[in-house]
């Protein structure tokens, strides 16, 4: 084809992104999340943008600006990202997750400001529902990608997570590397795909682990259309 411009190849297509943090909301002044800034999630919105894409950026409370261009859906909770999600699917040709989602929430959210008391205090937690799960199971023909931030025994958990999860790749970084940790602009991670085969990748800028991921996005969707 004439215009078959390298830069351009994800035109027509879009794809669904979930980043950032969620908040679990304990009472009033109060809530539980984690130390994801959404970085490596925005990431990957702007170079799907640049390849041509049409992007919904599901994204949980963050510093960053959005990438110009796509659609920013903004949320709180993971219950919040998994409805905004779950909107967006039917129309995405992909879904990637890079969310750092709350696995379990307060079981009741206090209508006042808690009072402190004499003595410990106990926290009921509840689990949330894992989204990338939830898509895994309605999936038709969307590639999904998911990411794990792992301390230890990367493989297995990946691996383990690729299979649960019903997904085409997972990509796993072990957070305490150096240049891997939270909030770094690099990351040194290695993409598990389904077929069995890995891609390990030196430290780079996010952008290019963000390039990379979505170069393998195109083959995965190739082989769909073939
Ligand atoms: N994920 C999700 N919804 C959740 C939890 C996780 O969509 N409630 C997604 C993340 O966005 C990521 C992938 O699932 O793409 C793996 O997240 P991770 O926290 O590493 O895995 P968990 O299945 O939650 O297992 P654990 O935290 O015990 O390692
Ligand atoms: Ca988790």
């Amino acid at each position: 084809q004439f215009f078959n411009n390298q830069s351009r190849e994800l035109s027509g297509k879009t794809l669904l992104i979930t980043a950032g943090p969620t908040r679990e909301k304990i009472d009033p002044v109060r809530f539980l999340t984690n130390h994801s800034t959404g970085k490596m999630g925005y990431a990957i919105a702007g170079e799907a943008v640049k390849m041509g894409a049409r992007v919904f950026l599901v994204s949980g409370p963050v510093n960053l600006e959005p990438p110009s261009g796509a659609e920013l859906i903004k949320v709180e909770s993971a219950e919040d990202m998994y409805q905004a999600a779950l909107a967006q699917f039917d129309e995405a040709d992909v879904m990637i997750g890079t969310a750092a989602v709350a696995d379990y929430r307060p079981k009741y959210i206090y209508e006042e400001k808690m009072k402190k008391k004499e003595g410990d205090q106990a926290l009921e937690l509840e689990r949330t529902r894992d989204i990338l799960f939830e898509l895994g199971q309605m999936k038709k023909d969307q590639v999904i990608v998911g990411f794990a931030a792992e301390t230890n025994d990367v493989e297995n958990h990946a691996k383990g997570k690729l299979a649960r999860k019903n997904a085409d790749m997972i990509v796993a970084n072990n957070v305490k590397q150096e240049g891997a940790g939270f909030g770094a602009d690099t990351n040194i991670v290695t993409i598990y795909k389904k077929d069995g085969t890995n891609i390990e990748l030196p430290l780079m800028p996010k952008a290019d682990v963000a390039r990379n991921i979505l170069t393998e996005v195109v083959q995965l969707l190739k082989k769909d259309e073939s």
